[in-house]
């Protein structure tokens, strides 16, 4: 049986191997991305970029305080052959994500640590604000 802390930092590890999958979902779809959009969707898709890398950084640095260690593996990047399907892919992701980090934030409650609370909470406006920007690209599509 682990505590509330164990599942949190255990938690928080799902999290940054997902962060590390973003920075190389991003990267890699702006890198192969083909057609009329081709400029404007590669400069978008590696914008996001420096969020990703913001996020994973900061919860490699609070699983370490919390005497955890951060995982090096990154969730594995779905393939995807077109403009649609990659934003599809990036936006699932981001849903699924603001959903995890819903999850964490009740946890670092439980446990007190409102530090942790109010630095999710940017995450989460941050993923937001991904998520939208992708729906609003799709709904031209
Ligand atoms: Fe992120
Ligand atoms: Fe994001």
């Amino acid at each position: 049986m682990s505590t509330i802390k164990e599942q949190l930092i255990a938690g928080l590890n799902t999290d940054l191997a997902n962060e590390y999958q973003a920075i190389i979902t991003y990267i890699t779809y702006g890198a192969t991305v083909t057609g009329i959009y081709r400029e404007e969707m590669k400069e978008f898709f590696m914008r996001e970029v420096p969020d990703e890398l913001r996020h994973a950084e900061y919860l490699a640095n609070k699983i370490a305080a919390l005497g955890g260690t951060p995982t090096t593996t990154p969730v594995a990047v779905p393939p995807a052959s077109d403009l649609k399907q990659m934003l599809l892919n990036v936006h699932r992701a981001e849903e699924e994500t603001i959903a995890r980090y819903l999850e964490r934030r009740h946890q670092a409650e439980q446990l007190g640590d409102f530090g942790l609370v109010n630095d999710l909470e940017e995450i989460i406006s941050d993923e937001t604000k991904h998520k939208e920007s992708i729906e609003m690209i799709l709904r031209g599509l």
